[in-house]
């Protein structure tokens, strides 16, 4: 149990717990910084409008790879592959090079996409809304693809597994 700013307590663990039972896709959101490619794991992603064409994606607020995606202004969207598990642990660690073991190349707009992923989307950051311990980061969409017809990387009470029909 924690306490809330308004004095009552909330159970963290339950609140991880309950929530964990949503599955989500897992993307890797990157973008560059100082010439070096940086990028986080992000279960977040949504998509968000159509005319504009949106997405989003919630950043906390102890990241330190955010503030250096918002400094670039722009993200892309890596959508996993249901065999790129290794690919997320490396960045949802804080690992001082997350790129040393994976290939990628400049999106359209310059942000790293990475070899072998399904899908991207190339943004550039329209808004920025600041909501407790997190940003939401809206994206509007410049370019997307699909890159191959596989299956997703699926996370879901705390774990990693495959989507199945
Ligand atoms: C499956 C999964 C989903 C995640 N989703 C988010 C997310 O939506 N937003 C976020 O800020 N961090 C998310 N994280 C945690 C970040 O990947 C991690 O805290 C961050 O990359 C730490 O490194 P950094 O300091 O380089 O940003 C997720 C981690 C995992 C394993």
């Amino acid at each position: 149990m924690s306490d809330t700013t308004d004095g009552t307590t909330f159970d963290a663990a339950k609140y991880r717990q309950v929530l964990g039972h949503f599955p989500t896709g897992v993307t890797v959101i990157t973008g560059m910084a100082d010439g070096r490619p940086v990028g986080m794991a992000v279960g977040s992603f949504t998509s968000l409008s159509l005319d504009p064409p949106q997405v989003l994606f919630c950043a906390g607020h102890g990241s330190s790879t955010w503030p250096k995606i918002r400094e670039w202004g722009r993200f892309c969207v890596n959508i996993l592959a249901e065999d790129q598990e290794d690919i997320c642990r490396v960045f949802a660690s804080k690992a001082e090079d997350k790129f040393a073991e994976v290939g990628w190349r400049p999106s359209t707009l310059g942000s790293p996409l990475l070899t072998d992923v399904l899908a991207h989307i190339d943004c550039e950051i329209d808004d920025v809304v600041a909501s407790g311990d997190h940003d939401i980061v809206i994206g509007g969409v410049r370019h997307l693809d699909v890159r191959h017809e596989g299956g997703p990387l699926v996370f879901f009470r705390g774990g990693y597994g495959r989507f199945t029909v």
